[in-house]
């Protein structure tokens, strides 16, 4: 089969073309033809670093990719959910010791994976798993009920543009932070307000939108030093939620409002083989939500194959995306 493998980390490690055998897949796999991959963040962050700095990082020679949408090709023993033929999307490989969807093939744990929403093509349905995993468990987590209200941070980003179509469908008054026009009119189509963070202060759209309350709920998918506006921004006895908490910060001002912190890191069932069943149900309850046209995804008018899957990496990393960087795996 043919795939796009790392033989070496570094930030402008090339990806190269080979051909790799066919995989089996085991008990409990099914594999996949891949149609489609999505770039997230850490698989930038997987090529750049390499395993002496994240060593969640695969051994070289390395085939990444997290996301992927595609059909299955084959089932291995004890899987009974699916058969040859069915369209399934999921977030199942490219870090550890899974193989990624940077090739035609790719074993994946049946439990980490959901029929595809029928509605979406394959680019659209590759767009979802990661980011929608995030939004959901962080949005769940943080216990959103109808008419609270909800601040997302990155609300045109990945993880953001899902956080907050969730955030509404929960019923949640939502308001959501940007930094360009771009990102503020991407906000804006989806019938929340958009705050201009380069703009706005938080003390001001605190004052604005709350009456100086805070919010209930603060999604915040910039996080790290971002997580001190978040705290800013929160309502006594609220919740902040953070995707990224890799920062030395100082918590009295989340201690004398009394906050919850809840932090998601959506690899533990890949890498630590724990709660994989909850991503497959999480990921066909998303597509419900798909087929009732409260969700969709948000692709950047970027379009990539899979040997140029080093100018998609180059795509995201510039800043300059809008939603979600697809790359076509099937010609
Ligand atoms: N822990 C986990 O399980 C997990 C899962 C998914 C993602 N993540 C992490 O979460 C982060 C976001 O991921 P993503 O896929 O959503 O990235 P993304 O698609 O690049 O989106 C990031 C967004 O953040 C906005 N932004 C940047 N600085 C901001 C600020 N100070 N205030 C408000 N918005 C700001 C950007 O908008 P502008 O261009 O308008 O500034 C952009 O839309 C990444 O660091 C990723 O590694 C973690």
């Amino acid at each position: 089969m043919k795939a796009m493998i790392l033989n070496e980390y570094g930030h402008d490690a090339a990806f190269a073309a080979v051909d790799l055998p066919r995989p089996e897949p085991g008990a409990g796999q099914v594999l996949v033809r891949v149609a489609a991959t999505s770039v997230n963040t850490v698989d930038t962050m997987i090529r750049r670093m390499g395993q002496d700095e994240l060593p969640l990082s695969p051994d070289l020679p390395a085939v990444l990719g997290m996301d992927f949408a595609g059909t299955v090709a084959a089932v291995g023993d004890g899987v009974d959910d699916f058969r040859p033929g069915d369209e399934v999307y999921g977030c199942a490989g490219g870090l550890a010791d899974l193989p990624g969807a940077l090739a035609e093939y790719m074993p994946v744990d049946a439990r980490l994976i959901a029929r595809k929403p029928p509605s979406l093509s394959m680019r659209e349905a590759a767009a979802l798993p990661l980011v929608g995993i995030t939004a959901y468990e962080g949005l769940t987590r943080a216990n959103v009920q109808p008419g609270q209200k909800v601040l997302v941070h990155g609300g045109a980003g990945g993880v953001g543009h899902v956080a907050v179509q969730l955030a509404q469908h929960f019923g949640a008054d939502v308001y959501a932070t940007g930094g360009t026009e771009r990102s503020l009119q991407a906000i804006r189509r989806y019938g929340v307000t958009a705050l201009n963070y380069r703009a706005q202060s938080v003390s001001d759209y605190v004052d604005a939108h709350t009456g100086g309350h805070g919010f209930d709920v603060v999604y915040d998918s910039v996080g790290g030093a971002n997580m001190a506006s978040s705290f800013e921004a929160a309502a006594l006895n609220g919740h902040v939620v953070t995707t990224v908490s890799m920062v030395e910060l100082d918590l009295t001002p989340a201690h004398f409002k009394g906050l919850s912190l809840h932090v998601v890191f959506m690899l533990i069932p890949m890498l630590h083989n724990r709660g994989r069943a909850e991503h497959g149900a999480i990921l066909s309850r998303l597509a419900e939500l798909v087929e009732a046209g409260v969700l969709r995804p948000l692709l950047d008018d970027s379009r990539f194959s899979m040997q140029d899957v080093g100018r998609a990496y180059q795509r995201l990393e510039s800043g300059d995306a809008i939603g979600k960087v697809v790359v076509a795996v099937e010609s």
